[in-house]
């Protein structure tokens, strides 16, 4: 009886000071980075409760939107480097590992770009001369700094073709090669990525699949393969993560999770979709967690994000990163897509900056036996070397 009322209490103990005291960058120190998407109260240190959070748990971190286009190159020829420098500036002083986000997008990105002086859509050559101008100017400008970008963000279609943006209209299929070209002349020590959503999906990963394949035959330099993340309590499944996992690692990149979340909410809509455009209105039903989250909710999304971190874990040895899409549920995107103010839950820390049980979870997923590395591969992964 002793013996189990000592088990009990060291559980209790564990449970609310082992856990609490355990970080998610130790926790993963020997297997991948952990990041969090940033906004500027955060890497601007406004928010002093957030950003402590950030500095304790992470090391790695993305800009929300901070180095967008239309946020650092807003008219042609001018530039505002005003909140990016902080972001980098943050990063540097952190010793995090620091991403650029994005370079080329077919959204938030304005019209000026693909237009010429009397409105008409540019020309190839204008196109691409703008292309260059813009990411020699901004990978140029945080050379060193930044780590890795996400070069060509979302340029496939759920079928796995391109994506007929204008940068695909205007220039043609080979604008991402040029992207990535002018990506490594601004920095040629700097990672470069190919990031999108819904990946898991044979047919849109098969068409990323064929893109990196073309790009490393035309001797076109990527470093990996971000999968966003954008993740719901039942899809996609396990399998489906691990088999696209190894499908880009079989490729010899390395591969990133770059913008996880969990949404429990309701989905109109297309399931595994992240594509900012989509908008639906309020109806009954929709907004079902206005006071809080239920248990039996947050059981499951602990055991979802157990799971996941058992697929990425299983492949330590090619996962690079795991980064959060936001630091706590009042942060994230998902409050308003794709239907404006919603209460949503997808992150590992609550409104009030608190750890919920799914942080738990994915700090108990290291520390599984199943999980753990075994002696033959207790190397660490040679890409958190140096940021930890
Ligand atoms: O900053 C303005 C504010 O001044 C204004 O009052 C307010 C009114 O709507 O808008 C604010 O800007 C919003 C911005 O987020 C900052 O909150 C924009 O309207 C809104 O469109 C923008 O949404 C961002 C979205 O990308 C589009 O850029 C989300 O924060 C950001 O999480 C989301 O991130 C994308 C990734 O870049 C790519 N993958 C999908 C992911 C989620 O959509």
């Amino acid at each position: 009886m002793k013996r189990l009322y000592l088990t009990a209490f060291c559980g209790i103990a564990l449970a609310t000071t082992g856990c609490a005291q355990t970080t998610l960058k130790k926790a993963f120190q020997k297997d991948f980075l952990i990041g969090a998407a940033l906004n500027p109260a955060q890497f601007c240190e406004a928010d002093s409760a957030e950003t402590a959070i950030v500095k304790r748990q992470f090391n790695s971190i993305s800009p929300e939107n901070a180095l967008k286009w239309e946020r650092v190159h807003p008219e042609p020829g001018e530039f505002d480097f005003t909140l990016a420098d902080r972001y980098v500036d943050f990063g540097v002083t952190n010793k995090m590992f620091t991403i650029g986000h994005t370079l080329v997008w077919h959204s938030q990105t304005p019209d000026w770009v693909f237009k010429d002086a009397d409105g008409k859509p540019a020309t190839r050559e204008v196109l691409l001369q703008r292309m260059r101008e813009h990411i020699l100017a901004v990978a140029g400008r945080y050379r060193g700094k930044i780590g890795g970008w996400d070069v060509v963000n979302e340029a496939l279609n759920g079928d796995g073709s391109l994506r007929n943006s204008p940068w695909r209209k205007i220039i043609g299929d080979d604008y991402i090669a040029r992207a990535f070209e002018f990506a490594h002349e601004a920095d040629p020590q700097a990672e470069l990525y190919y990031n999108d959503y819904a990946l898991e999906d044979k047919a849109k990963r098969s068409g990323a699949v064929a893109l990196v394949k073309q790009l490393q035959a035309q001797g076109v330099k990527i470093t990996g393969v971000g999968l966003q993340g954008h993740y719901l309590l039942g899809e996609p499944s396990a399998a489906q993560v691990d088999e696209t996992i190894s499908a880009f690692e079989k490729l010899g990149l390395k591969v990133m999770i770059t913008e996880l979340d969990v949404n429990v909410l309701p989905t109109p809509g297309q399931a595994l979709s992240a594509d900012v455009s989509e908008r639906y209105r309020m109806g009954a039903g929709l907004n079902p967690y206005t006071n809080g989250l239920p248990d039996a909710v947050q059981q499951r999304l602990a055991q979802r994000y157990a799971e996941l971190f058992s697929v990425f874990l299983k492949h330590r040895a090619s996962v690079s990163r795991v980064t959060f899409w936001g630091v706590t549920d009042g942060d994230s995107w998902l409050n308003d897509w794709p239907i404006p103010g919603r209460m949503s839950y997808p992150l590992l820390f609550n409104r009030d900056g608190r750890p919920k049980p799914c942080f738990q979870a994915v700090v108990e997923s290291a520390r599984q036996p199943s999980n753990v590395k075994s002696a033959a591969g207790s190397a660490a992964n040679p890409a958190t070397d140096g940021h930890r």
